[in-house]
Formats: structure tokens, C-alpha cells, sequence
């Protein structure tokens, strides 16, 4: 089996920073704030944080920045990155990755942690999820989340058909702010990005990109669709807690 070194590895972690900056500019400063609000609010050094979609493991290790003692488990369906984030922090204290598809029920139960984590938190990943599966996936997650437990869903979610005037709006921030941040030219897209990763030797023999949770377009990229769900599986308070248009941190505390 290839082995996967370290500087391989973070060499494809920078370029997939780069190429989601692309779709999301404010990707870092939207990290800032969801670590923010994980801080505020879990209110102990060593909390036990769920990364939902975590890809290569970039907000994961983010969070281990900033708060050493958490730990994070991260889960993803696509073996790749998750071989690319298990390189990269290789013996880190307080990270682990699991491998599981967030649309197969059963999957909080898998994970077998040995307390109620204190929050969730997932970035530009869960409107890959239908309505219906999205569901089920929340009432999963409240059930593994301690009382007040928190979620923090950062995406791009759009408020919905009642206000066309404001979707437009919501979408012109974003053409404007990525026409400002990239003016010199867009970084790489997503296909070039695993076309390129597909290329390398160094990954040769490590299994390619799983296409059945390829992108196939956004099926829940509604606002309503996520806060409906989210109240629907016992989360007592939603609200967005950072938003630049349609780019937000949606927050969610479960019930006492
Ligand atoms: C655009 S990436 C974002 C990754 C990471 N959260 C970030 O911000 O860099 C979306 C991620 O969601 C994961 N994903 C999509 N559908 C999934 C599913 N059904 N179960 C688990 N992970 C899924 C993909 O594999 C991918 O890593």
C-alpha cells in the first residue's frame, strides 16, 4: 500500500484550501467565527467536537490550533481525503478520522464515543445531503450531542423562494466579494483540483475519489430545509451567528 508522507500530503491540503477558497472566500474568517462560537459556548478546555464532512481535516485542525485539549472526531465518506488528513496529523493527540457516509443511518452509533459530545460542527458539506437524508442525519446527531449541545453549520444557504429579491442580493455579495478577492483570476476549480490528485504517482494505489458521494449539485442549500430539520430533531434554537449573503455560520442548541 503507498504511504502517504507528511509533505505530500500537506502539499494537496494547501491546494484544496485554495481551490474551496475559491467558492468561499470568507472561508478562514468563517472558521474564525465557528471556532469562536465553539469556545463560547462549549465552556471547557477539552470538549468533545463531531467535524461532519470534514474532507482533509482543514477545520479540524483548526480547532486543535486554538483549543489543544478538545478532541475532534472527523467524519467523511471519501477515502481519499481522509488519507490525506491521516497524514498530515499522523499522531496529533485529540484528532481522529472515521470513514462513514453521513446518509447511512446508524452512523453516530458507529463512531461508539464514550461520552455525549458537547458540539458539531461541519463546513460546505451537509448541502450535499437530500431533505429527507438530512434529516434522519440531524436526528442522529441530537441524539449523540449532550443537553444545550451546539451545531454549527457553516455554508452557503439560501433564504428561500418567499424573498427572490434577497436571494439575488445574498448571491451578488458573494460575484462581488470573489470579483474583489480574485481579481488577479480564480484559483483552481474542484474538478481540476482531483483531476490533478488523480495524476499524482505519490497517490498511486491509494483508492481514487468515491463517486456515489461525488457532487452531483446542492440538494439542500435552502436555509429552511436545515433549520426545519434541525427542529424537527429536538434543536431548541437556530439562528445564524456570522453571514456575508448567502455564505453563513448557522448555529443550533439542542433542547435542555
Ligand atoms: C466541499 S467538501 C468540504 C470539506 C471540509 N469540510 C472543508 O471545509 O474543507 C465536502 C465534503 O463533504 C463530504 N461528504 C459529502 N457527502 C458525504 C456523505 N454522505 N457522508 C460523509 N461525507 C460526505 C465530501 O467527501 C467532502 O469531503
Amino acid at each position: 500500500m503507498t504511504m502517504l508522507s507528511h509533505e505530500v500530503a500537506s502539499a494537496w491540503i494547501a491546494r484544496w484550501d485554495v481551490q474551496q477558497e475559491g467558492y468561499v472566500p470568507d472561508r478562514e474568517e468563517r472558521f474564525t467565527a465557528l471556532i469562536d462560537a465553539l469556545e463560547a459556548a462549549t465552556g471547557r478546555p477539552d470538549p468533545l467536537v463531531l467535524d461532519l464532512g470534514c474532507g482533509p481535516g482543514s477545520l479540524a485542525g483548526r480547532i486543535l490550533d486554538r483549543l489543544p485539549r478538545a478532541t475532534v472526531v472527523a467524519v467523511d465518506a471519501d477515502p481519499l481525503l481522509l488519507s490525506l488528513g491521516r497524514a498530515v496529523h499522523a499522531g496529533r493527540p485529540g484528532l481522529t478520522f472515521a470513514e462513514l457516509d453521513l446518509r447511512e443511518p446508524g452512523w453516530a452509533a458507529r463512531l461508539r464515543l464514550d461520552r455525549q459530545a458537547d458540539a458539531a460542527v461541519s463546513t460546505t458539506a451537509l448541502h450535499w445531503l437530500s431533505g429527507a437524508r438530512l434529516r434522519v442525519a440531524y436526528a442522529e446527531l441530537a441524539r449523540v450531542l449532550r443537553p444545550r449541545g451546539l451545531f454549527l453549520n457553516g455554508d452557503n444557504l439560501a433564504v428561500d423562494d418567499q424573498a427572490p429579491g434577497l436571494a439575488a442580493l445574498d448571491l451578488a455579495l458573494r460575484e462581488r466579494e470573489r470579483e474583489r478577492r480574485f481579481a488577479g483570476g480564480r484559483p483552481e476549480g474542484w474538478d481540476q483540483w482531483w483531476d490533478a490528485i488523480a495524476a499524482d504517482p505519490d497517490l498511486a494505489g491509494l483508492r481514487a475519489r468515491d463517486e456515489t458521494t461525488g457532487h452531483h449539485g446542492s440538494e439542500s442549500e435552502l436555509l429552511s430545509t436545515h433549520v426545519e430539520a434541525l427542529r424537527e430533531a429536538g434543536f431548541a434554537e437556530t439562528g445564524t451567528l456570522w453571514q456575508r449573503g448567502d455564505n453563513r455560520l448557522l448555529a443550533a442548541l439542542l433542547a435542555a
